[in-house]
């Protein structure tokens, strides 16, 4: 067993532990044999050797798992040194890709609480098509700046461990840079104070008691549902003013939170100029946000609201061919059939 191996049982024993319906031990040794728990011990020593605990241990409220407790440690240690963070509260929410955690803000943070979202050990495993999103985007280091190193460059196309390690820094650095520039430009974003190598820290939505629920979980009063759908589309709109499209848009990334809606989950951005398949991606997102406003009785003509809003910005729609006019022999027709199939 390799040190993936471990860390992904360890996501799974961490994900398990605090599964409810995953008390009886039974069942737990069913599931995991008992040689894995030998692994697990094995492991444990392994991950715990050789870290130093003297700068990266602190005591936090929230009781973790213990390879959580580790993660987290690894983390968010360099928040809580810089003074963003004091404390980890709870966990708002687990996710396959990130966990996101409320914190108690630092002496450097002028707000009481702030979210931290971070990102698993192997969360890039889990984004099947990453490389739509991708396409056209230059890879950042964790300070945001373009990767320009050849060898760099080479490491993440051939794919090695420390490639992977460099595309899982990128995948966050765009989350956060999408996250500066989109504030900075008046959108409807969790303010982003900073970035380490797993974790992004923002903005919290929501009070003590609750965080912000996300859209799909609310049902709107009728006389905010016009409202709130025109705020999310001038939001939609402001992304492309500045050359971006969300790329994983819809009501289970909005959150809704005293009348107002805030949009998050940015590691996705796409560039509208750079990706081929941009457009079908931009109008995925409209369409997901319609069905959802739709469903509070706002109906809309979601493809000419895309296509207005697109061609508004100077873009050109990418019509869609029937596969019985498309040659396979044809270099031209087959790029457009896999530009056509990439997102079906
Ligand atoms: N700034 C925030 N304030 C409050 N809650 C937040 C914030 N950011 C994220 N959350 C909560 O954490 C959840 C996951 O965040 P996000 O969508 O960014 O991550 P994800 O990796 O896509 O997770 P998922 O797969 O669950 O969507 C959100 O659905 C929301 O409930
Ligand atoms: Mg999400």
């Amino acid at each position: 067993m390799n040190t993936d191996e471990y860390i992904d049982l360890f996501d799974e024993l961490d994900d398990n532990e605090q599964t409810e319906n995953f008390i009886n031990k039974d069942k737990r040794r069913q599931r995991f044999p008992e040689r894995h728990f030998k692994y697990v011990r094995e492991a444990n020593a392994e991950f715990l050797k050789g870290q130093d605990d003297s700068s990266r241990s602190f005591d936090f409220t929230y009781q973790a798992a213990r390879f959580e407790e580790w993660w987290l440690l690894e983390s968010l240690g360099d928040f809580y040194e810089h003074k963003w963070i004091s404390d980890v509260l709870r966990r708002l929410k687990g996710g396959k890709e990130a966990s996101v955690y409320l914190c108690q803000a630092g002496a450097e943070v002028v707000a009481d609480l702030v979210a931290a979202k971070v990102y698993r050990p192997r969360s890039l495993r889990n984004l099947k098509n990453d490389g739509i999103y991708r396409t056209g985007r230059t890879d950042l280091d964790s300070d945001g700046n373009a990767l320009v190193k050849e060898a760099d460059v080479n490491a993440i196309r051939k794919r090695s461990n420390y490639g992977e390690e460099l595309r899982h820094t990128s995948w966050i650095a765009y989350e956060l840079q999408t996250l500066e520039r989109l504030h900075s430009a008046g959108a409807d974003v969790p303010k982003p104070y900073a970035l380490e190598k797993n974790a992004i820290l923002m903005q919290y939505i929501g009070d003590d008691g609750r965080a912000a629920p996300t859209l799909n979980t609310v049902t709107l009063d009728r006389d905010e549902v016009k409202p709130l759908f025109e705020r999310v589309i001038r939001n939609v709109d402001l992304l492309l003013s500045n050359e971006r499209i969300h790329g994983d848009l819809s009501a289970y990334n909005i959150l809704y939170w005293d009348g107002e809606i805030t949009l998050i989950d940015f590691p996705q951005v796409v560039y509208p100029e750079a990706n081929p398949a941009a457009w079908s991606i931009f109008l995925r997102d409209v369409t997901r946000v319609c069905q959802y406003f739709a469903s509070q009785g706002w109906k809309r003509d979601t493809r000419k609201l895309a296509a207005d809003l697109w061609t508004s910005h100077g873009h050109r729609i990418f019509k869609e061919v029937h596969p019985s006019h498309l040659d396979a022999e044809n270099k031209d027709d087959r790029r457009l059939w896999e530009k056509q199939k990439v997102l079906k």
